[in-house]
C-alpha cells in the first residue's frame, strides 16, 4: 500500500537525530507516549510553545504538561514535596502528571503554564519518548496531538489526520498502550485528582490521602472544560440501543456483532475498553455515522476515567 502519510516515520537513529535537531530549532514533533500521542516542543522556547498553541488552536488559558526524563531534570523548575516523592517512587515513569509550584528561576515559558505559578509535570515511560528526552537539555511541553477540544490521537495516523502537513515529523510507534490521557494530580495543599486516568484514586489512596475534583468546586484545572474529547458528532450516554443509522458503543459479551455495534471490550475488561475508546470514536466517525450512542460503562476502577471522557464528549 502506498504511504499517504509522508510525515510519519518509524523510529531509528536517523529519525532520532532529525527529531532532536528540529526540537532544538524550536520546531514541534508528533510523538508517541504510553497514554496518547503528544505534540512536543521545547518548554523553554517561546517560539516552540507558541507553535503548539497555534497548531492546536488551544486557548491560551489552558496550560501544558511539561515532560522530563526523571525528577532530577525537573528539580530546577519545580518545588517538590513529600507527596510528590511518594507518588513518583511508586508510579514513575508512567501515566501520571503532578501539579506543583514553579520555581521563580525556572526557564519554563509563562505561556506553558498559562501564567499560573504552578506547573504540571510528567515522566513518560514510553521508550521512544525517553530516548528523545535523554538527548535534550530542555524538557518538552507536550499536549495531546489533536486540535483543541477534540479527542486525543492514539497512533501516528491520527496525528497526521489532525494536522495534515502542518507538522513535519511524526514518530510512529503503533497504538498507544493505555489510550487515554494521564491522571492529573494536584499536589498543592491537599492532594486532589484533577483528571482521572488509568492510575485511579483507589490505587493512589493506598499511598496518600486524596480527594477527587468535584464539579461543584471552582475549576482548579483550567483544562477541565466541560466540553472536551468531542468526536465532532453527538454522543448520547447510557442507552441500550441506537437510533436508526447510528452507532452503538457496547461493552461486554452480551452484545452481538452488528455492523453498527462497536464493542470496547468483549471480556468486560475496563483497561482494554479505555485503550479502545478514542480509536472507536474515530472509527465510527470515519464510517459516517451521524450519532453515537453508548451503553452504560461500570463506574469503577478504570471505568471512572472512561466515564469522565464520555461525559465530556457528550456535553
Ligand atoms: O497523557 C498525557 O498527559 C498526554 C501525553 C501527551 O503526555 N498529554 C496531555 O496533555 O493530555 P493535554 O495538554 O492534552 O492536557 C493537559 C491537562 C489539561 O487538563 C490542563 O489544564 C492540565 O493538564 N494542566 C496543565 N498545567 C496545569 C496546571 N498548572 N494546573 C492545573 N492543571 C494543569
Ligand atoms: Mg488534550
Amino acid at each position: 500500500m502506498k504511504n499517504i502519510y509522508s510525515n510519519i516515520f518509524s523510529f531509528n537513529k536517523k529519525i532520532l537525530h532529525k527529531c532532536i535537531t528540529n526540537l532544538k530549532r524550536g520546531n514541534v514533533v508528533g510523538m508517541p507516549t504510553e497514554t496518547v500521542y503528544g505534540l512536543g516542543g521545547n518548554a523553554y522556547s517561546k517560539l516552540a510553545v507558541q507553535k503548539i498553541y497555534r497548531l492546536k488552536k488551544r486557548p491560551k488559558k489552558n496550560p501544558l504538561i511539561v515532560h522530563y526524563l526523571n525528577y532530577k531534570d525537573a528539580d530546577k523548575d519545580v518545588i517538590f514535596n513529600r507527596d510528590f516523592y511518594k507518588l513518583y517512587k511508586k508510579f514513575c515513569p508512567g501515566p501520571i502528571t503532578f501539579v506543583l509550584r514553579k520555581k521563580n528561576k525556572s526557564k519554563i515559558q509563562s505561556l506553558v503554564t498559562a501564567k499560573l505559578n504552578t506547573v504540571a509535570i510528567r515522566f513518560p515511560s514510553h521508550k521512544t519518548t525517553r530516548l528523545v528526552l535523554k538527548k535534550l537539555n530542555f524538557p518538552l511541553a507536550m499536549p495531546s496531538a489533536n486540535l483543541s477540544s477534540g479527542i486525543s490521537p492514539v497512533n501516528a495516523q491520527d496525528v497526521s489526520e489532525e494536522f495534515n502537513k502542518k507538522i513535519k515529523i511524526i514518530i510512529n510507534s503503533g497504538n498507544s498502550k493505555i489510550g487515554i490521557e494521564s491522571t492529573v494530580v494536584s499536589l498543592i495543599g491537599k492532594p486532589k485528582i484533577l483528571r482521572p486516568g488509568i492510575i485511579g484514586a483507589k490505587t493512589i489512596k493506598k499511598i496518600l490521602k486524596i480527594s477527587i475534583f468535584k464539579k461543584s468546586s471552582k475549576i482548579r484545572s483550567p483544562g477541565m472544560l466541560k466540553k472536551h474529547y468531542s468526536p465532532g458528532i453527538p454522543v448520547i450516554l447510557n442507552k441500550k440501543r441506537a437510533e436508526k443509522n447510528c452507532a452503538l458503543i457496547t461493552f461486554g459479551k452480551k452484545y452481538e456483532n452488528k455492523t453498527n455495534y462497536f464493542n470496547l471490550s468483549k471480556k468486560s475488561d475496563l483497561k482494554e475498553a479505555a485503550s479502545n475508546l478514542y480509536k472507536t470514536f474515530r472509527k465510527i466517525k470515519k464510517q459516517g455515522f451521524k450519532k453515537i450512542f453508548v451503553v452504560k460503562i461500570p463506574n469503577v476502577d478504570e471505568g471512572i476515567a472512561i466515564n469522565d471522557r464520555l461525559k465530556r464528549a457528550a456535553y
